[in-house]
């Protein structure tokens, strides 16, 4: 469906009352009160979700204990879960596996690359996410390869010479999202292999791993994929070339017969060799659930609601005269947009005391995150005009809202 841009609160909620989506909220548990736009850093739960871990801990480890490894198929979950996470960004069944967070597999993924490449030499652009330039940098000291950092939107230029490139889909604070495409073709045509940091784009962004050529990637599942708090990410390596590549972290999990107990490693075949150790079951559990939300919509229909959704909080940001650095309305953009502010801290904080969840960015960028199962074009009309109320009234201006707390 394409969805038309609303000049009214009205207009907003006939969109909502239209929306194919719309269903897909009752999976969730949101608080009264609260209007959530910060599904890009945490996603909410579902009931699912909450129900899957409560029994995961009350009956398969209380009651179960070690037999649930077997019996309640824990020793499968970062398979049975990549294949469900495998459809959201158009890779094969095989070629996805849940381990780990996303830098360690960003680690494991560009030592396993740097074979491959013409290049000894890891490449991050300037305004990638932190962990992903300071990953590439701890892995080029141990391996003693070169640290490339590019300016802004360079690393495809890069690649003629040759490298592993780490690069996000979509960007963490602009939501520009990079065409992989063309990325793919300049690798090949470099001799330069990408991992890809989906962290940003899974859930939101019509993926398409397998259309793009995309050889190696990683993403994370507490954003858009609502796997909960610290919830283990995800690992795609293309099929054809994963019996080509070494784990750097050559864990028990990645073996092929870690019940064998033998002495010397011997990689799984296929993507299941970047696991490491014992996978986390409760938050698996949760993960394992919480896909369900997205269980008959299409990724194309979450990418164009969330981008419609935030074509409304632009339309709105030019009206309040807030600068966005994000792709304008009606461009390719992430499920997020982000309005610079020089009092962003506290005018976040301000719309936090009335309910209205988005996150800060340093130094000076509201992000507000647009989660196409849950968030309504109401719930964007309303944020804005509550917004625009801060603004004028300059309610941000107390004390109480320019304390930093340590998560922003
Ligand atoms: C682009 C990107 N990469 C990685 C991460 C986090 O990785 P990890 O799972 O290791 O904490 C984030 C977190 O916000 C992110 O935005």
């Amino acid at each position: 469906m394409t969805y038309s841009l609303p000049n009214t609160r009205d207009e907003a909620l006939a969109l909502d009352s239209a929306d194919p989506l719309a269903g897909a909220r009752a999976s969730f548990r949101l608080p009264d009160g609260v209007t959530y736009l910060d599904g890009h850093s945490l996603g909410p739960a579902t009931e699912g979700a909450v129900q899957a871990v409560q029994h995961t801990a009350t009956d398969a480890w209380a009651n179960g204990l070690i037999r649930s490894w077997n019996d309640a198929g824990w020793i499968d979950l970062p398979k049975t879960v990549g294949v469900k996470i495998a459809r959201l960004i158009g890779a094969k069944t095989e070629e996805v596996i849940v381990c780990d967070s996303v830098s360690i597999n960003l680690y494991k993924l560009a030592a396993a690359a740097l074979p491959l490449s013409k290049a000894r030499r890891i490449i991050v652009e300037a305004d990638e996410f932190p962990t992903d330039q300071y990953m590439a940098q701890g892995l080029s000291d141990l391996a003693g390869v070169e640290f490339v950092r590019v300016a802004s939107g360079q690393g495809e230029a890069e690649l003629s010479s040759g490298g592993v490139l780490i690069k996000s889909v979509v960007n963490y604070r602009t939501a520009v999202v990079a065409d992989m495409t063309s990325h793919e073709a300049a690798a090949e045509a470099g001799g330069g292999v990408i991992v890809w940091d989906l962290s940003h784009a899974t859930g939101c962004v019509d993926l398409d791993l397998g259309a793009v050529g995309a050889r190696l990637a990683t993403g994370c599942t507490y954003k858009y994929l609502n796997g909960g708090p610290g919830a283990p990410a995800f690992v795609f390596v293309r099929n054809d070339i994963a019996n080509q590549l070494s784990s750097p972290l050559s864990g028990w999990f990645g073996h092929v017969a870690p019940f064998a107990f033998d002495e010397d490693y011997k990689p799984t075949a296929g993507a299941a060799r970047f696991a490491a150790g014992t996978p986390s079951v409760l938050s698996l559990s949760a993960l394992d659930a919480a896909l369900d939300a997205f269980d008959g919509v299409s990724v194309a229909a979450l990418a164009s609601k969330a981008r419609a959704l935030g074509d409304l909080c632009l339309w709105w940001a030019e009206r309040l005269g807030l600068q966005p650095i994000s792709p304008g309305i009606g461009e390719v953009r992430g499920g997020h947009v982000s309005l610079l502010h020089e009092q962003g801290y506290p005018i976040v904080q301000a719309l936090i005391a009335r309910g209205i969840i988005p996150d800060f960015r340093a130094p000076n960028a509201m992000r507000f995150g647009f989660s196409p199962l849950y968030v309504r074009f109401v719930d964007v009309w309303d944020a804005m005009a509550a917004l625009e109320e801060i603004l004028v009234s300059k309610e941000w201006d107390q004390p109480r809202f320019k304390v930093r707390s340590a998560v922003t």
